[in-house]
């Protein structure tokens, strides 16, 4: 039987998750959206690039929960995105209201579902999520490390002129600007990258990193990135249909782990067909304990304001 992900907006990440999935032909897709004939349209116009991408992936689009029913995973990228000058903690009040009623039309209709979450901000319409579905902890999880570690990657890769393959790294915490990049935990072919670079490549690269979102927003001017982000969505979507036991960092609903309780952050889990089959915890400085838990604290205090 062919797997079922239902993607929830169909705005500029849900359709280009919708595309990713599709061409890597891992699921039947249902597109659904608030608006009329937008997730229709953009449905069946990915739709019509099947046969020239020999994939038999079928896509709905729908306004209509009905057909969302069974789904396997489901991405949540419903709510409104950044504009210059926005943070993603000033998205928090209308996300958080579009996630309630979201999860309530999704939890009716899919029970068994994994969700994912990619809603900003982040941590806290992960927390929402959690909160709202009554689904146990290992089947709610945030994208966000994929993202910031891809950026990571990507900046990595540039200065020193390797291939985006050669390059591992991580990224904890919340997503915003308090995210903690893990420069000890980054390689290259397996190198450290503190042995390859010197200190203030490293700063640069890592405050590049913390402003990543930002940096698209700054181009774009009438939105945030979607091309990064619905590729990691995709990442998160293809380990847990092949139960691939990937570790990847994602923001995970923490008790206890990283003295961190009851409460969405950012660390590596190992992603298989149950969900979060696994929260590794890695050893930390006394300098990236402090950062990670100043990041935990800014979670903390969106939580707060929402009350969830
Ligand atoms: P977009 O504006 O292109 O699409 C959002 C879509 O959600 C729209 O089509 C809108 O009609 C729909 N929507 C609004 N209320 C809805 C509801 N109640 N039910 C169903 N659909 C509804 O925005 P974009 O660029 O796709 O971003 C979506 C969200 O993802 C934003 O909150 C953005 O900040 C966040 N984001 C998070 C990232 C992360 O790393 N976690 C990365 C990139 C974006
Ligand atoms: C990003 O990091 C806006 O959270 C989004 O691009």
């Amino acid at each position: 039987m062919r797997n079922k992900v239902t993607i929830v907006g169909s705005g500029n990440v849900g359709a280009t998750t919708a595309h990713w999935i599709a061409s890597k032909e891992l699921a039947d897709v249902v597109l659904i959206d608030i608006i009329e004939g937008v997730p229709q349209g953009k449905g069946l116009d990915l739709l019509e690039a099947m046969p020239i991408e020999k994939r038999d992936s079928a896509i709905i689009g729908t306004n209509d929960y009905a057909d969302t029913a069974n789904s396997d995973i489901v991405v949540i990228t419903a709510g409104i995105p950044r504009k210059p000058g926005m943070s993603r903690d000033d998205l928090l009040n209308t996300n958080h209201k579009i996630m309630n009623d979201v999860v309530g039309k999704i939890v009716q209709h899919s029970p068994n579902c994994i969700l994912i979450i990619v809603s900003n901000p982040l941590d806290a319409m992960a927390q929402a999520a959690y909160k709202m579905s009554g689904f146990p902890r290992e089947r709610v999880i945030g994208m966000a490390g994929v993202l910031d570690s891809a950026r990571f990657r990507t900046f990595i890769a540039e200065e020193l002129k390797v291939s985006v393959e050669n390059v591992t790294a991580f990224v904890l915490g919340g997503h915003g600007d308090t995210m903690v990049p893990l420069p000890r935990y980054s390689t290259v072919a397996g190198i450290p990258i503190t042995e390859l670079m010197d200190k203030a490549t490293l700063d640069r690269i890592v405050q590049r990193t913390r402003d990543g979102g930002a940096e698209i927003v700054k181009h774009l001017k009438t939105g945030s990135a979607y091309y990064a982000p619905s590729a990691a969505a995709t990442e998160m979507v293809e380990a847990i249909l092949k139960d691939k036991k990937k570790i990847l960092p994602c923001a995970a609903y923490l008790n206890g782990e990283y003295g961190i309780h009851g409460l969405f952050v950012g660390v590596p889990v190992k992603l298989g067909a149950k969900g979060i089959e696994q929260i590794i915890e890695i050893k930390l400085t006394p300098e990236e304990k402090t950062a990670l838990d100043k990041s935990a604290a800014a979670v903390k205090e969106l939580i707060a304001v929402i009350n969830v």
